[in-house]
């Protein structure tokens, strides 16, 4: 069983009040958002559909949990940016940051590509998990700490394409997709 945490209406409505600001401070800027695969997919494409200049939209992927819903605190680089960001201002675009494990570890990373000017946007916190420090400049929602799907998030790869935001109750492998799809 999935439970609604945040519908499809209210995610829509929290993109355009975030990309109101992200608009205001990037206009003059070109930058470069990147996207940490595979989660935050859906909120990039909404987001930067909602930002009227020039951009460019980069991807990397980083192993952080594979099939455990733990942070391991080992986080490898699997697929790098194609582009040089030096003197560029860079945005990464983030799901959910939960122990902040992942992004203490690839903002680091890049700083050393010395970009201009480096922050982060993420759809989610969970403020009671954070264990490394991490400045983060936009949030979209604080949650409590529950293991949630949908709208890009994972269980072992199921509930990505849920259009809304949801938690899995009694065990996160007892539901499929299709029964939950219409709530
Ligand atoms: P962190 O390194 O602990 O901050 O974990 C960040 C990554 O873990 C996110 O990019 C997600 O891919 C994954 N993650 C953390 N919490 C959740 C959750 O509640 N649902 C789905 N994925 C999560
Ligand atoms: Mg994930």
């Amino acid at each position: 069983m999935v439970r609604m945490l945040v519908s499809a209406e209210e995610l829509q409505a929290r993109i355009d009040e975030l990309a109101a600001v992200v608009a205001a401070d990037y206009a003059d800027k070109h930058p470069v958002l990147i996207c940490v695969l595979k989660g935050a997919v859906f909120f990039i494409a909404d987001l930067t559909r909602r930002l009227p200049f020039d951009l460019e939209i980069e991807f990397m992927a980083v192993s952080s949990y594979g099939q455990s819903s733990e942070s391991s605190g080992v986080v490898r680089i699997l697929k790098d940016l194609d582009t040089d960001i030096e003197g560029r201002h860079v945005l990464i675009v983030e799901d959910i940051i939960d122990s902040g494990l992942t992004l203490q570890y690839l903002t680091k990373s890049l700083r050393t590509r010395n970009p201009a000017s480096l922050e982060i946007c993420t759809l989610l916190s969970k403020p009671s998990r954070r264990t490394a420090e991490l400045e983060c400049r936009y949030t979209g929602f604080e949650i409590p700490n529950e293991f949630v799907v949908g709208y890009g998030l994972d269980h072992a790869e199921k509930y990505r394409n849920l259009p809304y935001l949801g938690v899995v109750d009694g065990g996160a492998d007892g539901g499929s997709c299709g029964s939950i799809f219409a709530q």
